[in-house]
């Protein structure tokens, strides 16, 4: 009770679950399985059973996967205790126990994980959302790569996505309205002498409650050709950019094809696509 009168109701930020809302204003789960299931069998002319996903943090791509077919089995590897608890809960907890028996979720750090984390190979390891730029030089990435690398079989894929495009380059913030939430993507500093890109994301509601930083990331801003030249040096055979097509509004269509060049877009996100 509040001064003895009506309980104060909470505000709609202290009742709103973090990691929902990135989930919602983020990821894309569904069409990023497919891409992964498509481009690799296009590719090796199978199917890929076993993925790895880096800092997986809720899991949703590994929880998805396994759902898709008995299969399929997925690994999700995050540093943070406190997100695999959530993703234990909130996701692992709704799957099938056929499908919880086959994901495992793994507490380190990626570049100390091998495999699938129990002595196997994995077919592909995907490293979404731009979580792999943590790693902000040359060296670390190199080594991150090279143990992606030695992780996959023989044909194994790995998939990862990058942004960029001259808006990249600004401290600026963009906001996407969503049902119940406004999404606030603040990059809030770029050093162009280090590369060093620190972004937040924010949340706001209706009823004038915030979520501030919500999420904060320290990364290092790559470009499409360092991380290429970089999973080169790390043994990959071919790395191909996925860049999407554009939609009559002149936003991108969600579509990702194979391109040599790409376009000097204020910003864009594209995937890359390197084989072992
Ligand atoms: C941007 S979130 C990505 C969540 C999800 N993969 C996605 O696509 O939206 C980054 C995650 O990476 C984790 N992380 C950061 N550094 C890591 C590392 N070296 N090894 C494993 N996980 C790490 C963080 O704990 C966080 O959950």
């Amino acid at each position: 009770m509040a001064d003895g009168g009506k309980p104060r109701r909470q505000t709609q930020a202290a009742r709103a679950d973090r990691h929902v809302l990135y989930e919602r204003s983020v990821q894309s789960v569904e069409p990023e399985c497919d891409f992964i299931r498509s481009t690799f069998k296009s590719l090796r002319g199978r199917e890929p059973r076993v993925l790895r996903e880096d800092f997986c943090g809720t899991s949703a791509i590994s929880c998805h996967w396994v759902g898709r077919s008995r299969a399929n089995r997925a690994i999700g590897v995050d540093l943070d205790p406190e997100v695999l608890a959530w993703a234990r809960e909130h996701r692992l907890a709704k799957l099938s126990a056929g499908e919880r028996g086959r994901l495992h979720l793994i507490e380190g750090n990626v570049l100390s994980v091998a495999g699938d984390g129990a002595g196997g190979r994995v077919d592909a390891v995907g490293a979404f959302n731009f979580s792999y730029w943590v790693f902000k030089t040359r060296a670390l990435m190199r080594r991150y790569f090279s143990g992606v690398r030695r992780s996959l079989a023989r044909d194994g894929v790995f998939f990862l996505d990058a942004f960029g495009g001259y808006d990249a380059y600004r401290v600026m913030r963009e906001t996407t309205a969503h049902r119940g939430f406004t999404y606030v993507w603040d990059q809030a500093h770029y050093s162009p002498v280090t590369g060093d890109l620190r972004c937040h994301i924010h949340f706001r509601f209706a009823d004038g409650s915030k979520l501030q930083q919500a999420f904060t990331y320290e990364w290092r801003l790559w470009s499409l050709p360092e991380i290429r030249e970089l999973l080169a040096e790390a043994g990959f055979r071919r790395s191909t950019v996925y860049w999407e097509g554009t939609a009559p509004n002149g936003r991108g269509n969600g579509e990702f094809s194979a391109e040599a060049v790409g376009e000097a877009d204020a910003g864009w996100v594209a995937y890359i696509v390197a084989e072992a």
